[in-house]
């Protein structure tokens, strides 16, 4: 999987978008988490932790993080709940890889799966949760639908991604970081500009958060609410599966 990345364009089509989105981030495995805690200035953490408290799990419960990465939201699941299973499916294969054994003591167990296609019996999870995933899937509803299909009923959804810039003072400001900034550090870290130009470019074309609220109530989930940090450059969408 460590080819090329299939074009110089910024966003790629449909078409390729899945094979482009999973070969650039077979790229910048070995950088991501690095690169992760420093654009961010370690936030990311924060609002994992955010995403976590919304999922309301019970003792022993099961999560299953689905684009997990290197699994730093299943990790720091069973860091604060010592009890809970979490799992990670992602289809790119060498970001798993680079996750394997960061937490001593405990196995996170992966398996490489598409989020349309979710290799797990249905009603499985007490919790089904994505970071950063959404904006990089086409069919978005087809992905909540799924996720919702291998959560118990009364169970979440949460849903943790960047936001289109605002109209607000501080808009342009977030722009100018992302566009300019961020492809700059990634092209330091990870050798690889143009993965980080990917990401400025897929949140100006990510639905708004009351758009993705209404993708995941379209996608069956009930109660549907959303939470804003950092004014608004990321937002948490919680559903319930009915
Ligand atoms: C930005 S990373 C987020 C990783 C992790 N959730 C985190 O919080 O850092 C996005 C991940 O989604 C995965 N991904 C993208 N599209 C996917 C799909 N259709 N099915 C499964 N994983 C996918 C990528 O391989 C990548 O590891």
């Amino acid at each position: 999987m460590n080819q090329p990345l299939m074009s110089k364009r910024p966003l790629p089509n449909i078409n390729e978008k899945p094979t482009y989105v999973n070969h650039m981030f077979a790229e910048i495995a070995g950088t991501y988490d690095l690169m992760n805690r420093l654009m961010t200035f370690g936030l990311d953490q924060l609002w994992r932790r955010e995403l976590l408290t919304l999922c309301e799990l019970p003792p022993h419960g099961r999560l299953l993080d689905v684009g997990t990465g290197t699994g730093d939201i299943a990790y720091q699941a069973m860091q604060r709940y010592p009890s809970v299973q979490a799992y990670g499916a992602d289809f790119t294969y060498e970001m798993m890889a680079a996750g394997v054994g960061k937490m001593p003591g405990r196995v996170l167990p992966f398996t490489q799966a598409d989020t349309l296609h979710l290799p797990y019996p249905d009603n499985t999870f007490d919790a089904v949760v994505c970071g950063f995933l959404i904006r990089n899937v086409v069919d978005r509803p087809g992905a909540f639908q799924e996720q919702a299909r291998v959560t118990k009923p009364g169970g979440k959804v949460i849903c943790l991604e960047t936001t289109p810039p605002s109209n607000t003072i501080l808009g342009p400001l977030f722009q100018f970081y992302f566009f300019n900034i961020v492809p700059l550090i990634g092209q330091l870290i990870s050798r690889h500009g143009e993965a980080y130009s990917y990401l400025p470019h897929s949140t100006v074309d990510f639905p708004a958060p009351a758009v993705l609220q209404r993708i995941m109530e379209e996608s069956g989930l009930r109660h549907v609410f959303y939470r804003e940090y950092m004014m608004g450059v990321v937002a948490i969408h919680v559903g319930t599966k009915q």
